[in-house]
């Protein structure tokens, strides 16, 4: 898996996709999230795999150990690159998460990685405490979750770039620290409450960054996805 930017796919239709993908004539990493898998279904990651593109399925799963298990078996099967779940569904669940994908993994074919969610970057302190009955702060309780899936076996976590140095601490540069709600310096923050830039990414122990809009939504697509890969590092 490489650490180029992961662009968020968020479009409606596969028409869509195709259409974003055509302007690029390299390989990317992208990123695919529920609204696109529900409408399109696995056909349209067979499609961008076939195109040469890395893959992280943004399903973020969460039930019970058995489901998640058979559900990771499939998703394994159709060669994407990341997959993830909810760290809240507990350790038995994360492991079962894993077993699933070695199961599923084609021979010779490298397992996906599997990363967890902590706490959704939506929720506040606030809701947490209220709502979850969670008594201690979000950074807390974001740490305690990216330790208990790295002691289940996982290989990192997603989270937003202001917590990916701490999370290093505890559990180590090599664990993936997956960090959304990048945008370009004087770009648009659109919905997201807190950003950064690639270089503070980079600075602040992301391993891989997630970028949307400030790439789909750009007046040159490819060229903004050019200054956002020289600033996270040109790789
Ligand atoms: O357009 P933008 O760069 O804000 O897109 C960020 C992407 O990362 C979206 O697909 C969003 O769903 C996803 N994401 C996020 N925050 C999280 C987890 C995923 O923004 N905590």
């Amino acid at each position: 898996m490489t650490n180029k930017p992961m662009i968020a796919l968020d479009f409606p239709s596969e028409e869509n996709v195709f259409n974003f993908l055509s302007q690029f004539h390299e390989p990317l990493f992208v990123k695919v999230g529920l609204e696109l898998y529900l409408q399109e279904g696995p056909s349209i990651i067979k499609k961008i795999k076939e195109q040469g593109h890395e893959v992280f399925l943004d399903l973020k799963l969460h039930d019970i150990p058995n489901t998640v298990k058979s559900a990771m078996r499939g998703l394994a099967k159709l060669g994407v690159d990341v997959v993830n779940v909810h760290a809240a569904g507990g350790s038995s669940m994360m492991k079962a998460a894993l077993e699933g994908l070695q199961e599923g993994t084609p021979a010779g074919k490298k397992r996906p990685a599997l990363i967890a969610v902590t706490q959704l970057t939506s929720t506040s302190e606030e809701q947490m405490q209220q709502e979850q009955k969670i008594a201690t702060t979000l950074e807390e309780s974001v740490l305690n979750y990216a330790k208990l899936a790295k002691e289940s076996g996982l290989d990192g976590v997603v989270c937003s770039v202001l917590e990916a140095k701490a999370i290093e601490e505890v559990c180590g540069k090599d664990f993936l620290k997956v960090t959304p709600g990048i945008r370009l310096s004087g770009g648009a923050s659109h919905d997201q409450k807190r950003v950064a830039t690639p270089s503070f990414a980079k600075e602040n122990g992301s391993t891989h960054i997630v970028v949307g809009r400030a790439i789909t939504q750009a007046d040159d697509v490819v060229e903004a996805y050019h200054t956002v890969q020289a600033q996270w590092g040109g790789q």
